[in-house]
């Protein structure tokens, strides 16, 4: 088979290093890729929403499955268009991806199906949302109804925070049109996990749970990023939690969106808080996350490709998919200045001197014409490592990261350490 991947992130990397395992796959490709990707696959020049263009060149190349990484091309319907053309491709429609690219559709679906969420309110209206603000106690979330790459979810700790929130994203439009409609939620306290699921529509078969690290730095302090860093499994998500959020929140949102005319394939991820035990959907996305796929697939036993299959064949109750008990650990290494302004184009030494056993999946770096990979973007790289327990697993990715070195490299001195140490902290 031929595979097109879409994306050019740590999380395609990732995908493509797991497809690239398969005996089913003679090439992968990936547009636009990045450093990592051109050593195991072949890099498109195309952007992922220029959903015109990838379409030609899958033609072009006969591409026998596409998958996508990131939620732009989802959103604007590019499962829809490969349907079309005839072209096998793993993810949602349009419809079905408002349940990421739309909060307020997302929580009217759980309020009408009865799926746990935090209590909150939907405005369209400035003035009703202020007036409502003016009836609530810090700390507050305000949330853009839309797609803002990440940005749209503000935590207020002060009624001042929360007004200026409200006032960016409704009046001062700083996310454009994502901020015509805002939820405002109140702010819950509890253990946040990711669980991401394939479903083909009827049957839901989670992935390991993970947890992802949002903040700059260690110990949670500092702005939010994509994401710093992620372990798999974490220990206080039991078989049990795993359980009640499939029962209560997967099964029941791919049913809830099959019965509104909008059958839900590909990867459901619910951004989970555990409240007293009982989980509750902070987001809904359509993708895999980043960077938690990069803890998560090393995992994976199963094919990767007989798994994207049987989601767009519809019979993904017929595999059973494995997963090794051992633990993952990713560590993100950033660029200076991230997630604020940060400069690129510098060199990447030591990406030949880990341990056999230590993964480095890119995002921002490119390959220069000299041979020579150069920083490319504020996450760099996720240095990965499984073992047979979190700390091994943990102590494999800081024993190698200082033979990873670039101008103004920074990264985590503590993903995992919780797991470890069992801080019962939230960090
Ligand atoms: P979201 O994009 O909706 O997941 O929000 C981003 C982050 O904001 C989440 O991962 C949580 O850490 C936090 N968050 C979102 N909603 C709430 C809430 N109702 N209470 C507390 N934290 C929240
Ligand atoms: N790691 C968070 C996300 O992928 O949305």
């Amino acid at each position: 088979m031929k595979i097109l991947v879409i994306g050019g992130g740590g999380r395609e990397h990732t995908l493509a290093w797991k497809i690239a395992q398969s005996p089913r796959v003679d090439k992968v490709f990936v547009a636009p890729g990045n450093a990592g990707t051109a050593a195991i696959a072949e890099n498109l020049n195309i952007r992922p929403t220029d959903i015109e263009a990838l379409g030609k060149v899958a033609k072009e190349k006969n591409i026998d499955l596409v998958l996508v990484g990131p939620e732009s091309p989802l959103a604007s319907g590019i499962v829809d268009y490969f349907n079309s053309l005839g072209i096998p491709i793993f993810g949602s429609t349009k419809a079905a991806t408002q349940i990421e690219s739309s909060k307020v559709f997302a929580q009217n679906l759980m309020e009408k199906y009865g799926i746990p969420y935090p209590k909150g309110a939907v405005f369209s209206s400035y003035s009703e949302a202020r007036k409502y603000l003016g009836q609530q106690k810090p700390p507050v979330v305000v949330k853009a109804d839309g797609l803002a790459a990440g940005k749209g979810v503000i935590i207020a700790n002060s009624m001042v925070e929360a007004n200026k929130a409200l006032s960016d994203i409704m009046e001062a439009k700083i996310f454009g049109s994502a901020g015509d409609k805002v939820i405002i939620d109140e702010c819950l306290t509890g253990r946040e996990v990711s669980l991401i699921a394939f479903t083909d529509g009827e049957t839901v078969s989670p992935m390991l749970p993970a947890c992802d690290y949002k903040k700059t730095g260690d110990g949670d302090q500092g702005p939010n990023t994509g994401g710093m860093g992620s372990y798999c499994p974490p220990g206080f998500f039991s078989a049990e939690l795993i359980e009640k959020a499939t029962n209560t929140i997967l099964l029941p949102t791919v049913r809830a969106m099959a019965n509104e005319g909008m059958p839900y394939k590909g990867v459901l991820y619910a951004g989970l808080m555990i409240v007293n035990g009982e989980p509750l959907v902070l987001e809904f996305n359509a993708r895999f996350g980043d960077p938690e796929t990069q803890a998560v697939l090393p995992l994976l036993k199963t094919d990767l490709v007989d798994i994207l299959l049987a989601v767009i064949q519809g019979n993904l109750d017929q595999l059973k998919i494995e997963w090794s008990s051992d633990a993952c650990v990713g560590v993100v290494m950033a660029s200076a200045g991230y997630p604020g302004s940060y400069k690129t184009g510098f060199p990447i030494k030591g990406l030949d001197k880990v341990d056999k056993d230590v993964v480095i999946f890119h995002a921002g770096t490119k390959l220069g014409n000299d041979g020579i990979i150069y920083t490319n973007g504020g996450r760099v790289l996720t240095v990965a490592s499984t073992g047979k327990d979190m700390a091994e697993a943990q102590g494999k990715v800081y024993r190698n990261l200082p033979s990873i070195h670039f101008e103004g490299c920074y990264y985590r001195k503590d993903i995992a350490l919780r797991e470890i140490k069992g801080i019962n902290s939230k960090s």
